[in-house]
This record gives structure tokens, C-alpha cells and sequence, in this order.
């Protein structure tokens, strides 16, 4: 092996460690600051969908007593993207439906695929008594799984901007 090929190597194996530990030293920056700003959500919607807890501080509760009272938020049955799909919880298996707001506002139902339910376009009045009072435009029932969430205005109109920003 000759002295200046092995030195070349040096500088290209010190070029790529360096360049390595930039990129781990902006990933840490970025996740120490992340968190700390708001939470690390970027809206209070998006952080009651994850968390169901609200920037303002005000109660978010449901009647989920019956799911062991453990901490089920949104995103725990309809998935971080609100596309919904198979749930296990408590034992059993169920299929949570895509929320977003555009597919509970579509006019077609249940062609795209699945977790989708059939019913009438949902508006934002529709939506957010689905969420309160777990029923369909039409008054039907939601199933079990949905429980009945308890917010204050605000923090379900903020909710409301959250599923809108899903697509
Ligand atoms: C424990 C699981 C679970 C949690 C937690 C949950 N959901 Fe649901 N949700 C469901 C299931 C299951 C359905 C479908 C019920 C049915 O088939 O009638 C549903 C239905 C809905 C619907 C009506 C969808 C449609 O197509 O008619 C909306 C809107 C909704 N959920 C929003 C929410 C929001 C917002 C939250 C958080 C505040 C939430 N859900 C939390 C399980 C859950």
C-alpha cells in the first residue's frame, strides 16, 4: 500500500464522519427544540387528535370507561393520518372508518376502499356531534367504539381544523 493512497483515504473517511455527526447534531437540535415548542404539535387540534388534552387547558374527557379508562385518543383507534383500519383493544377487533375531512364530506361513499362508511356528506354541524354525541348525519347511532367526547367549543372546533388538514 502506498503512504499517499492510504492518506486519501483519511481525508474521504474524516469528510464522511464529520458529515455524519452534523447530521446527528441538527437531528438532536431539532428534536430538543421540537417538543418544546407547543408540544411538539403544530395546532391544538392536531394535539387533542394525538393526546386528548388541550393547549387551553380545558377538560377533554370521554365516556371510555368501558375501554379500561386507559389514554384512547383519536389517533388510538383512527390511526395518526385518520384513515382508520383495524383496531385491538380490550380483547377485541374492530374497524375504525377513515375520518378525514374530506372523505366524511365526500359525496361518494365506500368506492375508495375500505373503513369508509356509507352515509349522507357530513358538514362541520354533522361532524362534530358525531364526535359529542356519537351520531351520523342522519341521527343513527355510531357503534361502541366511538365514545362520546366532552370539549369545550373551542377545542372542538380546533379538532375540526385538525381533521381538514388531513389528507
Ligand atoms: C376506542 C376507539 C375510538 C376512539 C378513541 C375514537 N373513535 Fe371515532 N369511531 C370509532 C369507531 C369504531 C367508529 C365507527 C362506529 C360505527 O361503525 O358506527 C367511529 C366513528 C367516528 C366518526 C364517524 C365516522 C363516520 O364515517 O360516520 C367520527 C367523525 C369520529 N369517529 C371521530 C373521532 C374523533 C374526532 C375522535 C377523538 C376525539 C375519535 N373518533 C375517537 C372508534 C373510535
Amino acid at each position: 500500500m502506498n503512504e499517499k493512497k492510504t492518506s486519501w483515504w483519511l481525508v474521504v473517511g474524516g469528510g464522511v464522519l464529520v458529515g455524519l455527526l452534523l447530521v446527528a447534531c441538527l437531528a438532536l437540535a431539532l428534536g430538543l427544540i421540537g417538543p418544546t415548542v407547543g408540544g411538539g404539535y403544530r395546532s391544538n387540534g392536531e394535539q387533542i387528535y394525538f393526546t386528548a388534552t388541550s393547549q387551553r387547558g380545558t377538560p377533554i374527557t370521554s365516556d371510555t370507561g368501558m375501554m379500561g379508562g386507559g389514554m384512547t385518543t383519536c389517533a388510538s383507534c383512527h390511526g395518526p393520518d385518520g384513515r382508520g383500519g383495524r383496531v385491538r383493544m380490550m380483547m377485541r377487533t374492530f374497524e375504525a372508518p377513515d375520518i378525514r375531512y374530506k372523505t366524511l364530506t365526500a359525496e361518494e361513499h365506500g368506492e375508495e376502499g375500505e373503513g369508509e362508511m356509507t352515509h349522507e356528506p357530513y358538514t362541520d354541524e354533522t361532524i362534530k356531534r358525531a364526535i359529542t354525541e356519537g351520531v351520523e348525519p342522519d341521527g343513527e347511532s355510531l357503534d361502541w367504539p366511538m365514545p362520546r367526547w366532552t370539549m369545550s367549543d373551542e377545542d372542538l372546533n380546533d379538532l375540526l381544523e385538525f381533521l381538514k388538514t388531513l389528507d
